[in-house]
C-alpha cells in the first residue's frame, strides 16, 4: 500500500496543505515545520508521485537526451555537460541511447513525451528521419545535438567535421605521409561522411598523397582493432603510411591490432590520429593525436539552447558551431 501525502500530514499532525508546501516551496515553510514533515516522510517511506504534478504543471523538471552510443566516451561528456547546466535550473536528464537504430530512438521520443519532459536533446540516427518531424509535431522543444538541420528550423550545436578531417590529414601531410588510409564507420552516419570529405579536401592540395577508405560496420575498438590487424598483416609495399579515424575508439583499437604482430611500429611506419579527444587517446600506449571537439561544452550549450527555446518559444532559432582543435601527441611523431 503506497503512503500518500494525507498519511504525511497525519503523522507529522499538520495540514495536507503544508506538506504540498514543506515539498514544492519548503522556504516559505517554517524550519522547525519542514523538519517534522520531513521526519515523518522519511519515517512512513514516502516517495512523492511526480505525475500529478507534472499533470498540473504541463511539463516535467527533466530533459531527455538522445545520443548515439552511451558507450563512447565523447557522449558520456556530452551527457555529463548538460547534466551539470541542466541541475543548475533544478533539471534532470533522462538518458536514452539509440545505439544508431532508428526504432530505439523513436521508442524514446515516445517514452520521452509520455513522460512529458520539457524538452529533448537528440543526436538523431537519420537526420531526415521520421524521428525529428515526429517530436517537432508534437510541440515538445528540440535541440539537435552534434547535427544541424538545412535551413536551421531547429536550435542546434555541432562541430565544423570537415574541418576536423581537414585538420587530420593536413596534419599527416605536414608530417611527410602521403599513403593515407581514412577508417571509419558507416558512411550514412553524418560525422563520419563530413570528416571523409574534409580527408578528401586536404588531400587535393597534395597531388602525390593517395587515400584508401576503409568503411567499418560500427565505430568501436573492436573494429578499429581487426582493421589494425588486417593493415599490419599486409606487404609493407601495400600498406598505407598513416591513418585517419573517424573517432578515438576506432584509432584505440587500430593502434592494438597493429600491435599484435609486433612488424608494425607507431609512428614511425605508421602514423594513426583520432578523433574526439577522449581520456583513452592520451592514456593509450602510444599517446594518440586527435582532433579535439568540446564534448562538454556541446552539453552545456545544448541545455542553454533549449532554455532559450522554453523561455521564448517563437523566439529566434540558434546554431552553435564549435571549432575543432588539432592535438598533437607522439602517434602521428614529433
Ligand atoms: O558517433 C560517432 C562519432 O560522432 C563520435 O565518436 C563523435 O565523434 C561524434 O561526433
Amino acid at each position: 500500500m503506497s503512503v500518500s501525502v494525507k498519511d504525511v500530514a497525519a503523522r507529522a499532525g499538520v495540514s495536507v496543505g503544508t506538506v504540498s508546501n514543506v515539498l514544492n516551496r519548503p522556504d516559505k515553510v517554517a524550519r522547525a515545520t519542514v523538519e517534522r514533515v520531513q521526519a515523518a516522510i522519511d519515517a512512513l517511506g514516502f516517495v512523492r508521485n511526480d505525475a500529478a504534478r507534472q499533470l498540473r504543471a504541463g511539463r516535467s523538471r527533466s530533459i531527455g537526451l538522445i545520443v548515439l552510443d552511451s558507450a563512447n566516451p565523447f557522449f558520456a561528456e556530452v551527457a555529463r555537460g548538460a547534466e551539470e547546466r541542466a541541475a543548475r535550473e533544478g533539471m534532470a536528464v533522462l538518458l536514452g541511447n539509440s545505439d544508431q537504430n532508428a526504432d530505439r530512438e523513436v521508442s524514446y521520443l515516445d517514452l520521452f513525451r509520455e513522460q512529458r519532459v520539457s524538452g529533448v536533446l537528440l543526436t538523431p540516427t537519420d537526420l531526415a528521419g521520421s524521428a525529428v518531424r515526429r517530436l517537432a509535431d508534437s510541440g515538445i522543444p528540440l535541440v539537435l545535438v552534434d547535427e544541424e538541420l538545412p535551413g536551421g528550423a531547429t536550435p542546434s550545436v555541432a562541430v565544423d567535421d570537415i574541418e576536423g578531417g581537414m585538420l587530420a590529414v593536413s596534419h599527416l601531410l605536414g608530417r611527410g605521409r602521403r599513403r593515407i588510409a581514412f577508417v571509419g564507420g558507416p558512411s550514412s552516419i553524418r560525422q563520419v561522411a563530413d570528416r571523409l570529405e574534409g580527408a578528401r579536401r586536404a588531400l587535393a592540395t597534395t597531388p602525390d598523397a593517395s587515400l584508401e577508405v576503409i568503411e567499418l560496420d560500427a565505430l568501436t575498438v573492436l573494429c578499429g582493432r581487426d582493421a589494425g590487424e588486417e593493415i599490419a598483416r599486409r606487404p609493407a609495399d601495400e600498406r598505407p603510411d598513416a591513418v585517419f579515424c573517424a573517432n578515438d575508439l576506432l584509432a584505440v583499437g587500430l593502434l592494438q591490432g597493429t600491435a599484435i604482430l609486433g612488424s608494425v611500429r607507431v609512428p614511425e611506419d605508421l602514423a594513426i590520429i583520432g578523433y574526439d579527444d577522449i581520456d583513452f587517446a592520451q592514456a593509450a600506449v602510444v599517446p594518440l593525436s586527435s582532433i579535439r571537439q568540446p564534448a562538454r561544452a556541446i552539453g552545456v550549450t545544448a541545455v542553454e539552447l533549449l532554455l532559450e527555446a522554453l523561455a521564448s518559444p517563437r523566439g529566434a532559432v540558434r546554431h552553435v558551431r564549435f571549432q575543432p582543435e588539432l592535438v598533437v601527441r607522439a602517434s602521428t611523431g614529433r
